[in-house]
């Protein structure tokens, strides 16, 4: 079996990529299950029901969230009829929404996992004992455990990686927004990457337009921030899968932009 990862989708430039280029990969690489990050997918900061629904409708089976979950108010009031949507889930006890799912798919269930760090983020409960949790309830169903830890640190991302290595499928990073090359399997067949990237603007500064960021690095005055416009790009990953076992045993990075065209 394999896994498709897309990294956080970044306002309307990241929607269109979605809409563009999900076709293309699945026809390319063929994935039984195609997940996405879609923590700034309504422009730039958090998701609306419709949005997830349109993500959904592209041949996605399960979104995930992160810091920004909460960005736009409505998802509180919605996020439990979005069956497929998975936020942090070591958020406080209580909030709405679920921080693991089990999907199926062909007759295999894979659980997914959203989990978010703590290091240069807010305060959350320990996401190493949390996913502990959630991993003993999930292995009672299915072997095939995919985690979306979203965190700052590289240190606190690596740490994730070897906490959870022979124990899930794949540790894949999201929020940094750019993707890096280290994407390995660990010795205990866990899939790791620090970050799989972003998908929206090619040409802004994690996806928002230059010059307000710009602005506030200069003079630390409050700017308001807005997803930036012209070139666009897609980051990924794919994680071939030992479907009995749960074991990882590839994973590869796409990476569509200008300067690294994708070819059918
Ligand atoms: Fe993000
Ligand atoms: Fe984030």
């Amino acid at each position: 079996m394999r896994i498709m990862f897309i990294g956080d989708v970044v306002g309307s430039p990241g929607r269109e990529m979605l809409a563009t280029y999900i076709p293309k990969l699945k026809s390319k690489f063929k994935p039984t299950v195609t997940i996405v990050n879609g923590e700034n997918s309504a422009s730039g900061k958090g998701i609306t029901e419709k949005i997830y629904k349109q993500i959904l409708d592209l041949g996605v089976q399960a979104v995930t969230l992160g810091n920004h979950t909460w960005d736009q108010r409505e998802l509180i009031e919605v996020i439990d009829h979005c069956p497929n949507l998975v936020r942090p889930a070591n958020f406080p006890e209580g909030v709405p929404g679920s921080g693991f799912i089990i999907i199926k798919v062909n007759q295999l269930e894979i659980g997914i996992i959203n989990i978010q760090g703590r290091t240069f983020l807010p305060p959350l409960d320990c996401p190493f004992k949390k996913a502990d949790e959630l991993i003993a309830k999930i292995k009672k169903r299915t072997p095939i455990i995919f985690v979306d830890f979203h965190a700052e640190a590289t240190s606190e991302k690596q740490a994730m990686g070897w906490y959870l290595d022979g124990k899930v499928t794949a540790v894949i990073g999201t929020h940094t927004h750019v993707q890096t090359a280290d994407h390995r399997i660990l010795p205990g067949k866990t899939a790791y990457m620090t970050d799989v990237g972003m998908t929206g603007p090619y040409d802004g500064i994690l996806g928002m337009e230059r010059s307000a960021v710009l602005n506030k690095f200069l003079t630390s005055l409050p700017v308001r921030f807005e997803v930036a416009q012209g070139r666009e790009q897609l980051n990924g990953v794919i994680i071939d899968v030992d479907p009995k076992t749960g074991a990882a045993k590839s994973i590869f990075p796409i990476m569509i932009n200008e300067d690294h065209p994708f070819f059918d």
